[in-house]
């Protein structure tokens, strides 16, 4: 299971599927928005291109006059106020698509984010082992970034792009079909350069996002191993490591933005060229004998096509040959962000599109259905419920697992825990003692052999009900940024602060909350940071204490405690277990002491069981365990 790094991110597979999704997703739920963002997209196009047309009419009139001959000045003040008008319609409308798109592009990332947010929740455990935590940031990060640009920007100027160019063409055909001609040429010569430069630059977008990408990763890991980073004196190390990746984004970005800065003025120049030919072109073909070259037949009056005419006529034409190159440019402008939109989107929706975890059997936890009025399984069979009552009996029988197919992690573990038994896991690092709890909570499905509880199945147990009667404690502990009370609560959100606070005087954890700044009220930073890693160990304790589950499961959850409060807590708990079934992992063997049972486990197997007289009369691995321990002691 290789975990996919940064290194693999890319362009999108599949363009043109994303944006047809990426399109449907935005839109369904903005119809009306979306037809008023059309109507005012093609407004301001409309007015863009409209705009041009009445400066001939003004043109002819100042050529006219400029000569002495009579001339009606309304018609250039009309023509005046009219172009004025247009144009501030016109950007009213962009005003207020550009405003109405902004709202759909927030709206439909915040949707996306919620979408993606409630997706992780469902992901099972395998889809985290594969990603690294850099990688999913970046999906709610850069990601939902360049999309968000996509959707303001970028998409709303294609659409007027595109209609703002099939408009200026129409107009110029009907002005004038040779000029036409001309720009057509010279569109031809624009298109080759942005392909061979905008290709170049897209692929160093991509490159660029990589390197961004590790670079980031990298970052994340050394403020989080600072600590490691200080003690091994790895400050030097660290910096050239991050040099090199640093090198590597500014290269890239380099030549990135090398090529990107290319194409504008390359496009610009072209562009000023173009409109050198035509005004060229058209100033030649406005002689006589040649100007029905010039203007094309529908703009004809009577035949006639006066120089004054030819001048107007030709003056709008240079002003729409601009227009016909703007939104060309923008558009080259924008193609990297198109690009780099697309790959982010896609990576999204395969997140999104990942199956959930898949959500256990329909058998249930419920309370006070029964007659004696407590915890039971409830089940439904052909006349309705059939209910049984909750006890924590748990079985394994010719359990085979392994995290990957090719590597069997765990080999036909048969076991048994009774209701009110305490349970415990002993061996080597590595042997796969986390892995029997991982396994029991359904963390990971097993590839042969059945787990029972309470002689269900546990794959026909609604997996949150059969997590709602586990209290666990991992090996790794996890606080929550909140007060040492929300930490405690965590374990049952409805109980009542004196549970909370019951809960942790039975983990032996009341005393030093109590010597707190806040006392309960304190509030826990990042992870826990503010506490000893032993104080860390009690509240996790506490907090599955406050879950009053039958099933305890604490995988070295005194590890850092000193043996005295390890002590202390063991009566909590021996109240605590009376009637519970508790699964124990330790490396210190005096806190398993008292187990009913021992299961000693090597690399996947249970190589002895018994209890500690019966292991340690064996004079086995657990007495070699047990014996050693002393030794170092
Ligand atoms: N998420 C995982 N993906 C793949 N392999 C894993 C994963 N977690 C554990 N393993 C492997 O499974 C084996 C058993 O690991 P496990 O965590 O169960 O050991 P353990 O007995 O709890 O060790 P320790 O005493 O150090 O906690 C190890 O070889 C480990 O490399
Ligand atoms: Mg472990």
């Amino acid at each position: 299971m290789n975990k996919t790094v940064a290194g693999k991110r890319r362009g999108a597979k599949n363009p043109m599927q994303t944006l047809k999704r990426l399109l449907k997703y935005t839109f369904k739920n903005y119809k009306a928005a979306t037809a008023f963002v059309i109507i005012f997209v093609l407004l301001s196009s409309a007015a863009n291109v409209l705009g041009a047309s009445f400066v001939a009419p003004i043109i002819t009139a100042l050529f006219n006059f400029s000569k002495g001959a009579p001339v009606d000045m309304w018609i250039i003040y009309k023509n005046v106020i009219i172009i004025a008008c247009i144009y501030t319609a016109g950007a009213l409308a962009a005003f207020a698509y550009n405003r109405i798109m902004m709202y759909i592009a927030q709206g439909t990332l915040k949707r996306l984010r919620d979408e993606m947010f409630a997706k992780m929740q469902k992901l099972p455990l395998k889809y985290f082992d594969a990603h690294t935590h850099g990688d999913l940031m970046s999906l709610y990060t850069n990601d939902v970034d360049t999309m968000r640009q996509l959707l303001s920007q970028t998409i709303p100027q294609l659409v007027s792009s595109a209609l703002t160019v099939i408009f200026v063409f129409t107009m110029m055909v009907l002005y004038s079909v040779t000029l036409t001609l001309v720009i057509v040429i010279m569109l031809v010569v624009m298109i080759f350069s942005i392909k061979a430069i905008g290709s170049r630059s897209a692929k160093y977008f991509l490159k660029q996002q990589v390197a961004l990408g590790k670079l980031n990763g990298f970052v994340e890991e050394m403020t989080e191993g600072q600590k490691v980073i200080k003690v091994f004196c790895h400050e030097q190390k660290a910096r050239e490591q991050f040099k090199v990746l640093n090198d590597e984004l500014n290269e890239t970005g380099r030549k990135a933005n090398a090529n990107a800065f290319i194409l504008g003025p390359i496009n610009n120049n072209l562009g000023y060229l173009q409109y050198v030919f035509v005004a060229i072109v058209g100033l030649a073909l406005i002689i006589p004998g040649a100007t029905q070259w010039l203007v094309s037949p529908y703009c004809a009056i009577n035949g006639a096509y006066d120089v004054a005419f030819c001048a107007g006529i030709l003056s709008s034409f240079l002003l729409y040959s601009r227009q016909f190159n703007m939104p060309i440019q923008q558009v080259t402008q924008q193609f990297n962000a198109i690009v780099m939109a697309l790959a982010g989107a896609e990576r999204i929706f395969e997140m999104v599109d990942t199956p959930a975890e898949d959500v256990g059997g329909n058998i249930t936890l419920t309370y006070g259905e029964t007659e004696e009025g407590k915890w039971a399984w409830k089940k439904p069979c052909e006349n309705g419920f059939e209910f049984i009552p909750l006890k924590g009996d748990i079985r394994f029988e010719d359990v085979t697992f392994g995290y990957t197919d090719e590597k069997v992690i765990l080999k036909d573990i048969s076991l048994y825990a009774k209701p009110g038994q305490k349970i415990a896991f002993v061996g080597s690092t590595g042997a796969g003692k986390t892995t029997i709890t991982n396994l029991i909570n359904r963390f990971y499905d097993i590839q042969s052999g059945v787990i029972t509880y309470d002689g269900i199945n546990i794959r026909d147990i609604k997996k949150d009900d059969l997590r709602r009667s586990l209290g666990v404690v991992l090996q790794d502990t996890h606080l929550f940024t909140g007060t040492v009370m929300d930490n405690i609560r965590y374990g049952r959100l409805n109980a009542t602060d004196e549970q909370c606070i019951n809960a942790a005087k039975l983990a032996n954890a009341h005393f030093f909350i109590t010597h707190l700044p806040e006392g309960y009220n304190t509030v826990i930073k990042r992870d826990g940071s503010n506490l000893s890693q032993g104080q860390r160990q009690l509240l996790a304790i506490a907090r599955a204490m406050v879950s009053e589950c039958p099933v305890l499961i604490l995988d070295e959850a005194t590890s850092s405690i000193d043996t005295r409060t390890e002590k202390l807590i063991e009566e909590g708990m021996d109240k605590l277990m009376e009637g519970r079934t508790v699964f124990v992992i330790a490396h210190r063997l005096s806190t398993v002491r008292n187990s009913h049972a021992i299961m000693v486990l090597e690399h996947g197997e249970i190589i002895e069981r018994g209890d500690h007289e019966q292991l340690i009369a064996k004079k086995g691995k657990y007495y070699q365990l047990y014996t050693g321990a002393f030794e170092l002691d």
